[in-house]
Order: structure tokens, then C-alpha cells, then sequence
């Protein structure tokens, strides 16, 4: 069982914030090539919903997600996921934490080859020590879910984009994390399949102890907002409530 530093949350009081970032400063590169790419972001994600992170083709959603996840360390600032600090959890300790906390689903799907479709959506819950039946059994139900029945045994390269980016967001929900993080989850699936896998994201979003991010340019599927933050150039420029009907 992992052992979280900082306050220990309350048995009934699901805390209303999921993640809570505090002067978030990323840079990338060395010396004169160095860019600052966010500037400071203070956001705070709230539980039982979904928030969708919206902004122009490199303006900073991919990096700022990655920090969120503590999969990319920040020069300043500071990231809190339901209470803990990421800051302050060393290497093995942050791993678990985010395996047990956070499922990602990342923009280029990051898919193991050598694993067929209903491998890969069960390693979340073979890392979290479930049993091989229970992980595979929950896999494939879930693969179901998105459509995807007939390719539980395919490998990733016998998949299409829009089916491996299917297999990805079942990998994000399998193990019920706390937190799910999503990196443009429709952009290679058609309206229909884009509609499927909002609504299971959305599903999971409305328990009052998790959280969805959805990085997006579709605006096929703002509808399933809860809350709408437009970022631009490496800062947050505001925050809406949908419908939210303008072109991005
Ligand atoms: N590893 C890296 N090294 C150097 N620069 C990087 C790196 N990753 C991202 N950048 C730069 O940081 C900026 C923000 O990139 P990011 O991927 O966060 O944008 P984005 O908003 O997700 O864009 P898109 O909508 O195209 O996915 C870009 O200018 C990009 O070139
Ligand atoms: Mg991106």
C-alpha cells in the first residue's frame, strides 16, 4: 500500500479539488535555444467533472498535462493530484503513485507492440497487482465498450489509428484511476466512435472522487464539457461553461 506524504484526506469529504497547479513554469532547451513555454499557470481541476483544456497548435496543453502527470518536472511551480504533492514523491514513489492515480492517454497513443490489443489495456491493472484473469477479463470488456470486440488479440501494428487510439483510452480506464488525462482522445476516430468515447470518459468523470482532462481541438465534442479552459502561448487566458460554439 503506498503511503502518501502530506494531509491525510478525510474518509467522507472527497476533496473538491483533483489537481491544483501553482505557478507551473516549463522550459525547454539549453542556453540561447532555451523557451519558456508555460508562464506561470496557476489552474485548479475540480472532481466529478470533465474539463477540457483547449488553445492553439503549440501553445502548451501537451506540456502542461505532462506536468500535471508528472511525466515532465517543472523549473517552478508546483502540482497537487487530490491532495499530494508530485514535488515531493522521489522516483519510485511518484511511479506508483501515478500508476495507482492517473490514466494517460497520450496524443501518439504509446501502445506496446510486442502486446495484443487486450494485453496492452491490462497493464494498468497487472502494475496495480491484479491477477492475470481479472486484468485480462476487465480488459476486454472494456475494449467491448469502445467498439473494439472483434480486435481484442490484434497487435497494435494490425490496427488502424482510430482503433489503437481506442485500445489506448481503454488502457487509460481499466484500473478506475482517480484521474484521467486525455491528449486529443478523438482525433483519429469518427464521429460516431469520437461520441462513444466522450460519453465513457464522461461517465467516469461524474464520480465525485475523480477527474477528467481532455485536451481537444474537436469541437464536435465540447457538448460533454463541464468546464472549458482556453489556454494560449503558455498561459490560462480563462475559463468558460459550454455550449461553446467558436471554431479552434
Ligand atoms: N521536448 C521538447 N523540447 C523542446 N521544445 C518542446 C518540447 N516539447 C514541446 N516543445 C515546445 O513547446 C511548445 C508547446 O508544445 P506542446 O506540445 O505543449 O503544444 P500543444 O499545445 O500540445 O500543441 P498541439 O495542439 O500541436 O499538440 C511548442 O513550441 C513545442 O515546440
Ligand atoms: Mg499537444
Amino acid at each position: 500500500m503506498l503511503t502518501l506524504a502530506g494531509p491525510e484526506p478525510t474518509a467522507d469529504a472527497a476533496p473538491a479539488v483533483a489537481v491544483r497547479c501553482s505557478g507551473i513554469v516549463k522550459e525547454f532547451g539549453a542556453g540561447e535555444t532555451r523557451v519558456r513555454v508555460l508562464h506561470g499557470i496557476d489552474l485548479d481541476i475540480e472532481t466529478g467533472a470533465m474539463t477540457y483544456i483547449v488553445g492553439p497548435s503549440g501553445c502548451g496543453k501537451t506540456t502542461l498535462i505532462s506536468v500535471i502527470a508528472g511525466i515532465l518536472s517543472a523549473e517552478a511551480g508546483e502540482v497537487e493530484v487530490f491532495g499530494q504533492r508530485l514535488g515531493v514523491l522521489s522516483g519510485g514513489r511518484l511511479a506508483r503513485f501515478r500508476a495507482e492515480t492517473i490514466g494517460f492517454i497520450f496524443q501518439q497513443f504509446n501502445l506496446l507492440p510486442a502486446l495484443t490489443a487486450a494485453e496492452n489495456a491490462s497493464v494498468p491493472l497487472l502494475v496495480n497487482g491484479a491477477s492475470e484473469s481479472r486484468a485480462s477479463r476487465r480488459a476486454r470488456d472494456l475494449l467491448a465498450a469502445v467498439g473494439l470486440e472483434q480486435h481484442l488479440d490484434k497487435f497494435p501494428a494490425e490496427l488502424s489509428g482510430g482503433q489503437q487510439q481506442r485500445v489506448a483510452i481503454a488502457r487509460a480506464l481499466v484500473h478506475e484511476p482517480r484521474l484521467v488525462i486525455s491528449d486529443e482522445p478523438t482525433a483519429s476516430l469518427d464521429a460516431h466512435a469520437g461520441q462513444g468515447v466522450m460519453a465513457l470518459l464522461r461517465e467516469h468523470a461524474l464520480s465525485k472522487d475523480r477527474a477528467v482532462i481532455v485536451v481537444t481541438h474537436d469541437n464536435r465534442i465540447f457538448h460533454f464539457a463541464d468546464r472549458i479552459v482556453r489556454m494560449s502561448d503558455g498561459r490560462i487566458m480563462g475559463s468558460e461553461l459550454p455550449p461553446f460554439t467558436e471554431a479552434h
